[in-house]
């Protein structure tokens, strides 16, 4: 009985082995299921999660594993996939990775180990059968071909460690004995150094596909590189290759098919004859930002190509200056299958090339922006361009009008750019036929009239619109019109009438909506609460009226507002809340109440201007909260009281206007402690900033199974970047500072107030500030002799107060003053020397202080005057004072208003060339 039992058991265990044999049968190699187990392990180090299929369970088949390819008949891994594996979490511990993990799998043909933030690989793998490396997207700075410790053994790759590196470097590894690869991508790591002594990567002689793009390899390009006569893609761009541009080595690689050099330090001269019989070539791209000396040839000597490319791409170089040939490369007119081109900043001039879009109907993106083409712009309209879905030809003087049918010819267009293109007459109705257009920018040119009714209505996917500066009138966008889409409106410096306008209603995505410098009136619609993520809303220079609604309480993505130069009144809602907020312009409206206490809730600000209106009360203690506070203006105005001695914790302040209020009391002694300037807070930014979008475009990507170009759409990043721009006065003039000029600009005006005491000397300690303005104002002493360290300074007034004494005579050594005025004061003794900028101030500089003596004056010194004199009537009277002031230099109004710049979009990236 007892034995029977056992029998049984053992009966049923044996069965359980041979179905696990059976099952291992049909499935991996037991050792090389262990191998991965061990794998993802590594992978895993530190508490990651990659791999989940990868496990012990039922004694699953390995080969049906994530990654994992096995040979049908062998049951051996041939490929593993293991890019991107490695949680993101674990992005910024350094990882390097033993690759005697690979040492069992005898057949491993194809690795990937892209995007595991690899920064290092080290061990050994027999690696005969390996085809395919890619290492692309990590973190590796060292990679080397070296030849040396291979050579007793073929087919092992000795990964250097550290021990045997003859360099000394640890975690450097050598490729040289992997003579089977035919695909190494090194793409987009942190590799340095010269491959120049590395002869162990010609070893490669398989090699067809090879890419270094996008590291930091500099020296020159090893000749031996010409024994790689299997090429077809080789990947340079984005590197330091330095030297003359290799003419003989590319002109022996004659099975190339993708060639990218953009952005290297190539010198001489490359003439594209050299690749007239490279039969297979497809694509070949340059960019020249970083390698100015190089110049690119394409008419001398004329050839005619044995190739047609696909994308022929030259950006910013210099090119055809020996043939002084400035126009679209001759050898394109044998080209019918193109489907890229981009020639962009070549100084290209003649008409438009209509013919490259009728010889080549697959052309799918063209960019001929920043040349000289001019029209006429002709579009066959017998012709219809199905595949055609970018086009850029912004930047030319093309003076022509958009061709009437464009919307017929390029029905699938996602993507449109011309503006500053000298554009005349109006917006043509078929626009509103592309119903897959993304992006439509055709800003700074000089269009007119209404747009079309049919913009805008029915489904369409417009998210970037930008018609800014031209004269286009009419209402906004027409009526009807529905953008369900949009996530960036500029129509700003138009003739636009009447309201803001609702055919963006549904557009919940809106980000950036600017209406600024039109003919805009009536209420802020309550509606605009509704566009969480509006991040910048600008209508200045409009006439719109009323209150800012409650519904803006919603808005708490906004980072700039800017309403400026409207009639907009009434106090702002207590309830806003925007904590994004870092610039804000009021001014030139008709606000009032007290500063709205609600800023303390926008810890960010930077810049506030709410100069021009009727704020009143005192200037609040909640200030002290804005440490980010750059830009300060609060002129125009009806404050009062004291200045608050807090005010000195805005330490970050370059520019602070107080003037033309009615503010009392003594200038705080500590107004030094804020730097104007000096010091530049990273962090607070000030000047440039960009605002963030995404739209659709279309790319040609690399397939790495059959090795052809195709194509693919993209959401693509672009970017909008806008400068702030402050007017402010300096010198006598008013000028503008914009974007990063802006952080140099530094000031300091209490003009126009009932300030009283003496003027502080710390004030002389402000040596970074460039205009200092105290005029009119009850000030009473002496000029602080400390004045004379104001270095910087180009504007100085402290006219129409009650100073007394003498002029410091060490004012002599300010050398950057152009303006200074102590005109109507109580002054006396002698004027400073006229030397250095004191030579070139007249009289009216000190008018107003009868006894004031010697040049530029009249009045000579006696020998009394030579002691500071302060008796004297007061000579000024009020009234005077304010008419003079008022034709002095004031005329204006100190403004700080925004213009939306520059507007770059990266419409295409090279980068997505390959993949
Ligand atoms: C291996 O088998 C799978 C499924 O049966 C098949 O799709 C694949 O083409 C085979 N591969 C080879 C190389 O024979
Ligand atoms: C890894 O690479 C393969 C082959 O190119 C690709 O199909 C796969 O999508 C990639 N995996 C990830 C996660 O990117
Ligand atoms: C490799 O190219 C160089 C010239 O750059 C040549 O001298 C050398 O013999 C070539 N090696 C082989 C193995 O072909
Ligand atoms: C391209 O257009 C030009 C000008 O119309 C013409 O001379 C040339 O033959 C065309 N080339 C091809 C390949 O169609
Ligand atoms: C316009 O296109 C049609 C159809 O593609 C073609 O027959 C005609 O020759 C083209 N006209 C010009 C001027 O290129
Ligand atoms: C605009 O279009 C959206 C989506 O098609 C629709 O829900 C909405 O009602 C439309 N709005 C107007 C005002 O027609
Ligand atoms: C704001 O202006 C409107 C006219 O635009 C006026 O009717 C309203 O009374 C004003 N409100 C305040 C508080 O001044």
């Amino acid at each position: 009985m007892g034995s029977l039992v056992k029998e049984q058991v053992w009966w049923v265990v044996a069965v359980i082995i041979m179905l696990g044999f059976y099952d291992r049968g049909e499935g991996c190699l037991e050792e090389e299921r262990k191998a991965l187990l061990k794998l993802k392990e590594t992978f895993n180090h530190l508490n990651g999660s990659s791999l989940p299929t990868w496990n012990n369970l039922n004694h699953s088949d390995c080969c049906s594993w994530e990654g994992v390819t096995c040979d049908n008949s062998t049951l051996r891994v041939i490929s593993l996939l293991l890019n991107y594996t490695r949680a993101q979490e674990l992005e910024h511990f350094k990882w390097s990775l033993n690759v005697s993990y690979f040492l069992p799998f005898h057949q491993l043909q194809e690795l990937d180990l892209s995007g595991n933030y690899l920064s290092g690989l080290f061990g050994e793998i027999t690696a005969e059968n390996l085809k395919t490396l890619y290492l692309e997207d990590n973190q590796l700075t060292e990679i080397s071909f070296f030849d040396v410790f291979h050579s007793h053994n073929s087919k092992t790759l000795e990964l250097i460690s550290s021990n045997y590196s003859d360099h000394g470097h640890p975690e450097s590894m050598s490729l040289a004995s992997l003579t089977s690869l035919r695909t190494l991508s090194l793409y987009e790591n942190r590799l340095k150094g010269s491959l120049l002594q590395q002869g162990g990567l010609c070893n490669l002689k398989k090699l067809e596909m090879l890419s270094l793009g996008v590291n930091m390899f500099e020296g020159l390009l090893p000749p031996c590189l010409n024994n790689l006569t299997s090429l077809r893609l080789l990947d340079l761009q984005y590197n330091g290759f330095e030297g003359i541009f290799p003419s003989s080595l590319l002109h022996s690689l004659k099975s190339l098919k993708y060639i990218s050099l953009q952005e290297n330090y190539f010198t001489g001269v490359a003439s594209l004859s050299l690749f007239a019989n490279h039969s297979n070539l497809q694509l070949f791209s340059i960019s020249c930002f970083k390698n100015p000396n190089l110049k690119l040839e394409t008419e001398r000597p004329q050839f005619v190509p044995s190739f047609q490319l696909k994308i022929f791409s030259v950006v910013g170089c210099t090119m055809n200056e020996a043939s002084n040939h400035r126009i679209v490369p001759s050898f394109l007119l044998h080209q019918y299958d193109l489907r890229v081109i981009e020639l962009v900043n070549l100084n290209i001039s003649g008409s438009f090339p209509n013919w490259l879009l009728t010889n080549n109907t697959k052309l799918s993106s063209i960019y001929v922006t920043h040349n000289f083409l001019t029209g006429p712009f002709e579009l066959n309209s017998t012709s219809q361009l199905l595949n055609m879905q970018n086009f850029d030809a912004s930047s030319n003087p093309i003076s022509d009008e958009i061709p009437p049918h464009i919307g017929q010819v390029f029905p699938n267009l996602l993507s449109l750019n011309m503006s500053s293109s000298s554009l005349q007459g109006g917006f043509p109705s078929s626009l509103g036929d592309m119903r897959q257009l993304n992006s439509l920018d055709l800003s700074n040119n000089n269009l007119s009239g209404y747009l079309p009714l049919k913009f805008g209505k029915g489904s369409n996917d417009l998210r970037f619109l930008k018609l800014s500066n031209n004269n286009l009138s009419g209402p906004c966008l027409p009526g009807g019109s529905n953008f369900t889409h949009m996530l960036s409106m500029d129509l700003s410096n138009n003739n636009f009438k009447g309201k803001v306008p609702d055919g963006i209603i549904s557009s919940s995505e809106l980000r950036i909506l600017e209406l600024s410098a039109n003919q805009l009136y009536g209420e802020l619609p309550s509606w605009i609460g509704n566009f969480k993520h509006l991040g910048y809303l600008l209508l200045s220079q409009n006439s719109m009226s009323g209150p800012i609604p409650e519904s803006f309480c919603n808005l708490a993505e906004l980072k700039y507002l800017d309403l400026s130069q409207n009639r907009f009144n009434g106090t702002l809602p207590s309830c806003l809340n925007m904590p994004s907020l870092m610039y804000l312009h009021l001014q030139g409206n008709h606000f009032m109440g007290p500063i709205p206490s609600v800023l303390a809730k926008s810890p960010l600000l930077c810049a506030l201007d709410l100069t021009q209106n009727r704020f009143s009360s005192q200037i609040p203690s909640w200030f002290v909260s804005m440490l980010n506070l750059r830009v300060l203006l609060l002129k125009g105005n009806k404050l009062e009281g004291s200045i608050p001695v807090d005010i000195c914790k805005l330490k970050n302040i370059s520019i602070l206007d107080l003037s033309q209020n009615k503010l009392s009391g003594g200038i705080p002694y500590c107004l030094n402690n804020i730097t104007f300037g000096s010091k530049y807070e990273i962090g607070t930014s000030l000047g440039k900033y960009s605002v963030p979008w995404t739209t659709r475009g279309s790319s040609f990507e690399y397939n790495r199974t059959n090795g052809d170009l195709v194509q693919g759409e993209y959401e693509q990043n672009s970017s909008s970047y806008e400068a702030e721009e402050v007017n402010f006065m300096s010198k006598r003039r008013y000028e503008s500072y914009k974007g990063s000029i802006l952080r140099l600009m530094s000031g300091l005006d209490l003009s126009e107030n009932q300030l009283t005491g003496e003027i502080p000397p710390q004030i002389g300690y402000l040596d970074t500030i460039h205009t200092l303005n105290l005029s009119n104002n009850h000030l009473t002493g002496p000029i602080p002799e400390t004045f004379s360290n104001l270095k910087q300074i180009e504007s100085l007034d402290l006219s129409y107060n009650k100073l007394a004494g003498h002029i410091p005579s060490q004012l002599t050594q300010l050398y950057s003053l152009s303006v200074f005025s102590v005109a109507y004061n109580n002054l006396s003794g002698m004027t400073p020397m006229m030397k250095n900028q004191f030579s070139t101030f007249d009289p009216s500089c000190y008018e107003g202080n009868p006894f004031l003596c010697g040049p530029p004056l009249q009045r000579k010194c006696s020998s009394n005057d030579k002691p500071a004199g302060i008796n004297g009537p007061p000579y000024l009277s009020e009234e005077d004072g304010f008419r003079v002031a008022f034709l002095f230099s004031f005329a204006g109004a100190f403004s700080v208003f925004f213009l939306g710049v520059v507007t770059i979009m990266y419409l295409n990236s090279y980068f997505t060339y390959y993949e």
